[in-house]
């Protein structure tokens, strides 16, 4: 239920990295979170491997989560080859997987991707020469076009888009330079700008990045990985009032 003041209070954490040997990992965490939030968003890396197994335990402690859970998967969970198990004992445990269609909930759009990488700015990727250079710069734009459908079929006047990626280098401060490339796109970034309703940005992947950053308009972004939220607050989970 919103606040009073009608905003959403989203709770959001990326980089969850359940491991097969993992007992009710976010049993206690999600149970705190019901409490203090509306909404849940995973952002990513929610299994290690991207094993079924994993996925198993993680669906338990989803079903334990009282409040509606969205999110889309990481790397990690490609690792196997088997993303779309992955997703499917995730969606049976409740959580809405977004990447092809964005949700309304209280009034409030979620949009979500993976995303991808390919760099920033200058250091953008282009889709030039080899095919398989072509192929892998392919994948931002697929991944940041489908981000862009999402977000244009929502009609909610505020909307939070949910990533593995980043879309800015600002939340990538603290990892080293040489791989803020392999981190995200500017793609998706470029994405979030075309539209006025989106209000916050949360992704995962960089543990070592910082909390706040923004897009080249201004929409801010915020590195949840929970390595980053448990130096920043002491606790792994950000909650943003949209
Ligand atoms: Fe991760
Ligand atoms: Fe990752």
């Amino acid at each position: 239920m919103a606040n009073s003041d009608g905003k959403l209070r989203v709770a959001a954490i990326g980089d969850l990295h359940v491991m097969e040997d993992s007992v009710a990992p976010y049993r206690e965490l999600f149970a705190e979170i019901s409490n203090e939030a509306d909404v849940l968003a995973l952002c990513g890396d929610l299994t290690n491997f991207g094993k079924t197994s994993e996925a198993e335990i993680l669906a338990e402690d989803i079903r334990a989560c009282s409040i509606p859970v969205v999110g889309v998967l990481g790397n990690h969970d490609y690792e196997c080859g088997q993303p779309e198990n992955v997703a499917k004992i995730l969606h049976e445990a409740g959580m809405t997987v977004l990447d092809e269609q964005a949700i309304e909930i209280e009034g409030v759009g979620f949009a979500g991707v993976k995303g991808f990488m390919g760099g920033y700015g200058r250091g953008e990727l282009a889709p030039f020469g080899e095919p398989i250079a072509k192929a892998f710069v392919q994948e931002a734009m697929d991944e940041a076009r489908k981000l862009e459908n999402q977000l244009r079929t929502l009609r909610t006047k505020r909307s939070v888009a949910v990533l593995h990626y980043s879309p800015t280098v600002e939340t990538l401060e603290g990892e080293p330079e040489a791989i803020f490339q392999y981190l995200g796109t500017q793609r998706l970034a470029d994405a979030i700008d075309r539209f006025d309703h989106v209000k916050a940005v949360v992704h995962g992947h960089a543990h070592h990045g910082k909390y706040e950053g923004a897009t080249p308009r201004g929409t801010p972004v915020y590195n949840v990985a929970q390595f980053v939220l448990r130096e920043k607050f002491g606790r792994p989970y950000a909650v943003l009032e949209v």
